[in-house]
């Protein structure tokens, strides 16, 4: 199978760059640049190599690099913003801090003809994020692009195959960017563009039938699309086999708990579990309002009642995940900076009583998780149901959790999701949900005062969840919701609406 590597350096879009590549269907593997060697490298047969940005400058002692000798293993090399700097600092050119300031978001790039840039306009917009830039192209490399700020936006050694650029392709603000990874894959590196999800997912589902044969497997299935889809494959790999424990944790949405129960039972026909341990969750996230905390909670919590289970179960040896890639990285298992846990893999207690976990779609982005859902007959409404984080309602309840601020979020959110389905928009948004603060104000109810909560309603539209914008739902949709919700849900008197985008604010408010 042609594959690319992804060496990760440690920038935040570091996925995005995976996902683009495999977009054009080709494989790409991130791996972390202290995790991989250059023989291994040499060994795994790479169609070529992408070095990632990073949050660092070159000439900081503590920064990423990598043995120079990767820029003779004659692979193709794209490097990108800290990844070109490195590849020109490991052959020789210079870097140095932009003496004008650093260069942040879209800007003008005027590029050459070149086949990096084949059929990218000779003047277009380029995504921007660096302070450092390469002041020297090493010899033997040429610049091929250039901005305003940024003399050297891109450069390159033909014979070596090796190219670097200062801006980001991967980020949709970048107007080419497809186009000039597109390049670099199919002329460059000379890709066929044969690989697909679907595939991956025969081959995995085959895999597995075989590795796990007579085992029992247990799988945390929580409803949403990630775990369903790993229920499914797993399923379709060992049947009966897999056991599937739903932890109903008391902090599902509306009806959520029995919608997931009769699916997986009466439809699929899966081998299942649900616990109810809402009132256990409930009093040991008693009088905690720290975002980790719950998540760490939440998290041990799980896996105790997985535990308690799989001891009645008897002979459980593997525990399986519906673990995703972003879920990966934003945990900080990759090189990236942590943003927040994930309670899936930040909250596992050290000593656990299995003795594997698997993590069935660890490698694959949420819209490849779909369509391996799709080819396994999930229904549509399941496959594109949107996603609802692990912790559930605790993360979209600011301060401590009670069964009462769970009851009123819940109202709450169930009138805004109906509201927002109702308007039956073309393209509506991919995330929408409530928030329930833990500001108080002042209402007026006929001829009353109140002093209740503030709910806030969040819609965001999204590609992959790495980066978001907020959605602009019509007005009517957003005053038939607040109107419904002060008066519909006791406790409410105010309604917000969340004009965020990700970056700077993530999806969840904790
Ligand atoms: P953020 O808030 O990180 O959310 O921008 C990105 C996407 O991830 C979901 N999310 C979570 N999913 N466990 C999960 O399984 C979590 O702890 C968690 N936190 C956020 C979020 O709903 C959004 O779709």
């Amino acid at each position: 199978m042609e594959k690319i590597l992804v060496l990760d350096f440690g920038g935040q879009y570091n996925q995005l760059i995976a996902r683009r590549v495999r977009e054009q269907h080709v494989y790409a593997e991130i791996r972390s640049y202290d995790r991989v060697t250059l023989d291994e490298i040499r060994d795994a047969g790479y169609q070529g190599i992408i070095f990632t940005g990073g949050p660092n400058s070159v000439y900081d002692p503590a920064s990423p690099h990598f043995d120079p000798r990767i820029l003779k293993l004659g692979m193709p090399i794209l490097g990108i913003c800290y990844g070109a700097q490195l590849l020109a600092f490991l052959a020789g050119g210079e870097v140095s801090a932009a003496m004008n300031g650093s260069e942040y978001g879209k800007t003008l790039l005027r590029s050459e003809r070149h086949i990096l840039f084949q059929n990218v306009p000779e003047e277009s917009i380029c995504w921007m994020s660096h302070t450092d830039f390469i002041s020297a192209p090493p010899e033997n490399y040429r610049v091929i692009a250039s901005t305003v700020k940024c003399p050297c936006a891109a450069l390159g050694n033909d014979m070596k195959k090796i190219y670097g650029v200062q801006f980001h392709p991967e980020v949709t603000h970048t107007e080419y960017g497809n186009r000039i990874l597109h390049n670099f894959l199919f002329t460059i590196c000379s890709c066929r563009g044969d690989w697909d999800a679907s595939d991956y997912a025969e081959q995995m589902i085959a895999g597995y039938r075989s590795e796990l044969a007579g085992k029992k497997v247990l799988l945390a299935l929580s409803g949403g699309v990630d775990s369903s889809v790993a229920a499914l494959l797993l399923h379709r790999a060992i049947g009966q086999n897999l056991i599937c424990v739903f932890v109903d944790h008391g902090l599902l949405r509306k009806d959520e708990g029995d919608f997931v129960e009769r699916t997986f039972r009466e439809t699929f026909g899966v081998n299942l579990i649900r616990v109810n341990a809402g009132e256990r969750f409930l009093q040991r996230l008693s009088g905690v309002a720290e975002p980790e905390r719950k998540r760490k909670i939440i998290g041990e919590e799980f896996i105790r009642v997985f535990e308690e289970e799989a001891r009645k179960i008897g002979h459980v040896h593997v525990l399986a995940q519906g673990t995703i890639y972003p879920d990966v990285i934003e945990s900080g298992k990759g090189a990236s900076a942590v943003i927040k846990s994930h309670h899936n893999v930040g909250g596992l207690p050290d000593v656990i009583s299995f003795d594997e976990i698997i993590e069935p779609l660890r490698e694959l982005f949420k819209d490849e998780v779909r369509s391996i859902g799709i080819m396994l007959g999930l229904p549509r409404e399941l496959v594109w149901r949107q996603p609802f984080p692990g912790p559930g309602l605790a993360v979209r309840i600011i301060g401590e959790i009670t069964a009462e601020k769970i009851k009123i979020l819940r109202e709450a959110d169930a009138i805004f999701r109906e509201e927002v389905e109702a308007a039956r928009l073309n393209e509506g948004p991919d995330q929408y949900f409530a928030v329930l603060t833990d500001t108080c104000t002042v209402g007026v109810m006929g001829d009353a005062r109140t002093y209740g909560v503030t709910a806030a309603l969040r819609a965001v539209s999204t590609d992959d969840f790495m980066t978001a914008d907020w959605f602009r739902l019509p007005y009517e949709v957003l005053e038939r919701a607040s109107s419904r919700i002060t008066g519909e849900v006791p406790g409410v008197s105010r309604v917000v609406f969340d004009i965020s985008s990700k970056p700077p604010a993530t999806v969840e408010w904790e």
